[in-house]
């Protein structure tokens, strides 16, 4: 079969979301993996049941072997805890990076050509993870969180303006952490600034509940984390990946002096297309938004420090 091969590694709540949605948009077919036995194979079965329905080709394989992620275009790794009340992403430190380094083992022994897409947290300490083990060239190891944190606040910033949200345009930099910078210079409604239509205290407030959007919703679920914009957000990067797209994204990347940051994956905007990552974009950054973001690497580093693999 020519279609794209989209490989996800977590059948949990955004692995199977995600899946379900690159299903529905025919990007390809599908392989899920989870390490609980049953659990990629039912959730598999019963999506792909779906299709006749929906009237889409895709396959969504289910499975528990790794070999069968061979020839994947893309891995997508959702494998993990998520975050419970009071826990911050920085807990689950400990047991992703052991999660994330053994599914890097096999990503590498069985996908070696793939681009990898990490979105297990803490995300920007992840892809540091996956990059060391899989050896693979930055090009093809991004982390999603950029995209994520921008269609939030794009969200808040079209519900209180009563705009449409295909009229926002936002932009979130730096590590995926409550640190964040969305950057209110560069978002704006249909090309117009933010200021136009909504008050500094306005403006600021949606910039703390961007921030903090992933804590809001782990304290009204109360037994996991977000999972449906987070899987809208993964399938934006295939997509923009697997059609050659040349999208303007921010994502976890690895920073060669860019930014005046040297060593370390976190968000920026890079250009994504058929080769992964494609360019990275320099934006120019006032004196608030580089210190902030000189903070962001701060912590990125302080994290990463604490991986031991
Ligand atoms: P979940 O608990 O619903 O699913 C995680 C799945 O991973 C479970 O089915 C579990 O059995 C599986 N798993 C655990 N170890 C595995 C291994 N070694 N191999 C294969 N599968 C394994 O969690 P959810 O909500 O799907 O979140 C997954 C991860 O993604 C969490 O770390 C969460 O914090 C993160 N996340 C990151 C976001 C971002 O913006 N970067 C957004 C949303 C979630
Ligand atoms: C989020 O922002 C859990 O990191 C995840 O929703």
């Amino acid at each position: 079969m020519q279609r794209p091969k989209i490989s996800i590694i977590g059948a949990g709540n955004v692995g199977a979301t995600t899946a379900h949605i690159a299903s529905l948009k025919e990007l390809g077919n599908i392989v899920l993996i989870d390490i609980v036995k049953g659990v990629a194979q039912g959730k598999g079965l019963d999506m792909s049941a779906s299709m006749p329905i929906e009237q889409r080709d895709a396959r969504i394989k289910g499975t528990d072997d790794y070999e069968d992620i061979k020839d994947s275009d893309i891995v997508v790794v959702t494998a993990g805890l998520p975050r419970k009340p009071g826990m911050s992403r920085d807990d689950l430190l400990k047991k992703n990076s052991d999660i994330v380094a053994s599914v890097s083992e096999n990503i590498k022994k069985y996908a070696p050509d793939s681009i990898v897409i990490i979105v297990s947290n803490p995300l920007d300490a992840m892809v540091y993870v996956a990059s060391k083990v899989t050896g693979f060239p930055k090009e093809r190891i991004i982390g999603m969180a950029g995209v994520l944190d921008s269609t939030r606040f794009a969200y808040f910033i079209a519900e209180e303006t009563n705009v449409s949200v295909e009229d926002v345009n936002t932009m979130v930099l730096g590590g995926h952490g409550d640190m964040m910078i969305p950057l209110v210079r560069y978002s704006n409604i249909a090309g117009i600034p933010l200021s136009h239509f909504l008050s500094e205290d306005k403006i600021e407030a949606m910039v703390e509940r961007t921030r903090k959007g992933g804590a809001e919703i782990v304290n009204l679920l109360k037994t996991g984390s977000a999972y449906y914009a987070p899987a809208s957000a993964i399938v934006d990067m295939i997509e923009a990946i697997l059609k050659d797209k040349k999208k303007i994204l921010p994502c976890s990347v690895y920073l060669e002096g860019e930014y005046g940051a040297e060593g370390i994956f976190i968000g920026v905007p890079i250009k994504l297309g058929r080769n992964g990552v494609e360019e990275i974009i320099e934006l120019e950054l006032d004196n608030d938004e580089k210190k902030a973001f000189e903070k962001n690497v701060e912590q990125v580093r302080e994290l990463i420090e604490k991986v031991n693999i």
